[in-house]
């Protein structure tokens, strides 16, 4: 049911814990299921590079699987890079997720942009295509599952 990429990541979660004084910390939950994501990341003002990026999930194993993937792809990304790791990004990295699961790929992607749109508040910048993020991702949960 689930790929080998997946239970790896399930049971070796990488970037697992906190960033103390971290740039950018996002929270999302899915009201729905009951899980929260947090993200935390670090990102140099200059260059808008994200030099690190942890997670913590009170969430199933799909949630903890997909935030450490994402978690993998956005470091040493830029802001404007790291929008482009979608969920429909992280699920392919880890070679796909059961239909049902989708929603906890979406998740860790909600959590980054959370994320993102606190440090982009607190510096005063705009980040084409992100917006103010939902508390609960299930209000967009019909339509981001059918675009999959
Ligand atoms: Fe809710 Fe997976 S069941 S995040």
């Amino acid at each position: 049911m689930y790929s080998e990429k997946v239970m790896d990541h399930f049971q070796n979660p990488r970037n697992v814990g906190e960033i103390e004084d971290a740039s950018g910390v996002g929270t999302v939950g899915n009201a729905k299921c009951g899980d929260i994501m947090r993200i935390y990341l670090d990102i140099d003002d200059e260059t808008h590079v994200i030099r690190d990026c942890k997670f913590k999930t009170f969430g199933c194993g799909a949630a903890v699987a997909t935030s450490s993937m994402a978690t993998e792809l956005v470091k040493g990304k830029t802001i404007e890079e790291a929008m482009k790791v979608t969920n429909k990004a992280v699920m392919e990295a880890l070679d796909g997720l059961p239909p049902v699961k989708v929603h906890c790929s979406l998740l860790a992607e909600e959590a980054i942009h959370a994320a993102l749109w606190d440090y982009a508040q607190k510096h005063g910048i705009t980040v084409e295509g992100l917006s103010k993020p939902k508390s609960d991702i299930h209000e967009g949960e019909e339509e981001a599952e059918e675009e999959y």
